[in-house]
């Protein structure tokens, strides 16, 4: 029985389209969720979309329409962008589904149940954009004197009756899970901050609304709707059946991996463990916030007129390279960049100009010089052996530790420079000379360089699903032959050779991108 590991994303508002940065999150959660299951784990993979909340309501008054309408048309595109970009999730959650509606209304019952719910009267800040309280003292002034929360968004006095939490009986437990269990959340630097922060003292939590009614309706509580976050963090359960101890929700509860953005690590390592351990639900394994992907160094915003439809984009670089370019440049944890230019540099330096070009010399020369046969009985010399160890050695553990490390940049340069290591072993070896010279040596290089493709291909899925998945059906790799275990089989040269394999006239597998036209040149 392999290993379950089950994985989630943010879900996101649906007050707008998805932008560059909800593509991001996902791509990055479906590079993990691949290379898991490369590794041989049965992976659950979930992302959806956040419905409720007054940002919801707000935007859906704005543009005329009911929030259902909004959050209907809306998640859509998610749902598309995620099609488009290939993320491989096994559940597009909707906070408006019945089934979360009572997943979210049983964890209120146990939390209730625990005594940790009481009604009061809330009166203080409230931010609609970032859908979250706070205190005074975290506030900060903007431009013309006015207040705004600590991530620069309009703050409003609220004043209602609501339900609370008991947050601040969990300061401790909460410093105790982050003493304990250093892992929990990620990076480090997230971690300092949180520990402050909940060292600081932690206040009650209201967690009910009573001005609008676009949410969870509060059990037993009429005119109440849960505070969005409380729904929003349950969607973790209810995609696995909660409250119901069903197959999936004993298989993978605890989730392995929460990734979600540097803006919402607060809600996901102080309340959500405080909600869980109140109503006795163990808790997450990690959660990790990632950093802000912005736009040539600039915070995407719709009034800067920046922010980019990752669809769009996808089209006009490719999926495989937007993907490749993100996981490659952004050092994950901390902040990144992007711009068309980057885009087109990055992907033809390393996509065309090296692994497609190698792919390509290779496996038309095998094609044109071997009438496309592969054999598994040639000479292995120094130069073959050293090749083939650097290739291994760059994709196997070192690639799969800087993988499970979330280290992808790391794992990606260490790819990269095996491809350029056999580069300078097809200009050093020069095997279209080789032809007339030597063909038994040009026979070996050549199916020394198919292996190491092979092994480069395999190691790469995550990242380029399509383009690595084309190349290991034109090399005929079976489908079912291409996890990180597969590597060490050293039959496989012999088995295709056995098979009568022969390859066919290899298709370019990277286009050299050109810039759009309006991007400068410089
Ligand atoms: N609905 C909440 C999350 C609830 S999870 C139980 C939310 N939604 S969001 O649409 O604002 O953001 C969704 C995810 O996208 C978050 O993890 C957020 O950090 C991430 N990002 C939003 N803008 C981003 C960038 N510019 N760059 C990278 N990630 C960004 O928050």
């Amino acid at each position: 029985m392999s290993e379950p590991y089950y994985i989630t994303t943010a879900i996101s508002y649906p007050n707008g389209r998805p932008h560059i940065g909800h593509a991001y999150e996902a791509i990055a959660a479906d590079v993990i969720a691949r290379f898991h299951r490369q590794m041989g784990r049965d992976v659950r993979f979930q992302t959806g979309t956040d419905e409720h909340g007054l940002k919801m309501a707000q935007k859906a008054r704005e543009l005329g329409q009911t929030p259902r309408e909004l959050s209907d048309e809306m998640s859509s595109y998610f749902m598309q962008m995620c099609e488009k970009l290939n993320i491989s999730h096994d559940r597009f959650i909707r906070t408006v589904e019945d089934e979360h509606h009572k997943a979210s209304q049983a964890i209120w019952k146990a939390m209730e149940a625990n005594g940790d719910l009481y009604l009061d009267r809330y009166e203080g800040w409230y931010s609609v954009r970032d859908e979250a309280y706070y205190d005074e003292k975290e506030l900060i002034e903007g431009e013309g004197n006015e207040k705004l929360s600590p991530q620069g968004t309009p703050v409003e006095w609220t004043a209602e009756e609501t339900w609370f939490f008991r947050l601040s009986k969990y300061q401790e437990p909460l410093l105790k899970l982050y003493n304990e269990k250093p892992n929990f959340l990620r990076p480090d630097s997230r971690r300092n901050e949180i520990m402050r922060f909940v060292e600081g003292g932690l206040n009650d939590l209201s967690v009910s609304r009573t001005s609008f009614d676009w949410g969870v309706k509060v059990p037993g509580s009429d005119g109440h709707v849960m505070y969005v976050w409380v729904d929003a963090l349950t969607n973790y359960l209810t995609g696995l059946g909660y409250p119901e101890k069903t197959k999936n929700y004993n298989k993978f509860w605890p989730a392995d991996l929460h990734l979600i953005g540097k803006d919402i690590v607060r809600f996901h390592s102080v309340y959500w463990p405080a909600f869980l351990m109140s109503a006795g639900i163990d808790l997450p394994k990690q959660v990790f916030g990632h950093g802000f992907l912005l736009n040539k160094g600039e915070k995407m915003s719709k009034s800067v007129g920046n922010v980019v439809d990752p669809v769009a984009l996808a089209y006009a670089f490719g999926v495989d390279q937007i993907r490749y370019f993100l996981m490659r440049e952004v050092n994950f944890g901390s902040d990144g960049s992007y711009s068309a230019k980057a885009i087109v540099t990055k992907t033809n330096a390393d996509l065309a100009n090296s692994f497609g070009n190698l792919v390509q010399r290779t496996l038309s020369m095998i094609f044109k010089n071997l009438d496309g046969a592969i054999s598994a009985d040639w000479k292995e010399g120094d130069a073959d052996k050293a090749l083939y160890e650097t290739v291994s050695s760059a994709c196997g553990t070192a690639f799969q530790h800087a993988f499970t490390d979330l280290d992808f940049s790391k794992a990606l340069d260490g790819w990269v420079q095996a491809v350029f290591a056999c580069n300078q072993y097809v200009d050093e070896q020069a095997p279209w000379k080789l032809k007339k010279e030597d063909p038994e040596r040009m026979r070996a290089v050549l199916n020394n360089l198919f292996r190491c493709i092979r092994v480069l291909a395999i190691a790469v899925q995550p990242v380029i699903p399509n383009s690595a998945g084309k190349l290991l059906d034109q090399m005929g790799v079976a489908a079912d032959a291409r996890s990180f275990a597969d590597v060490q089989d050293s039959d496989w040269l012999q088995q295709l050779a056995d098979n009568g394999f022969t390859l066919e006239k290899p298709a370019p597998l990277f286009p050299r991108l050109e810039m759009p036209e309006g991007e400068e040149k410089a």
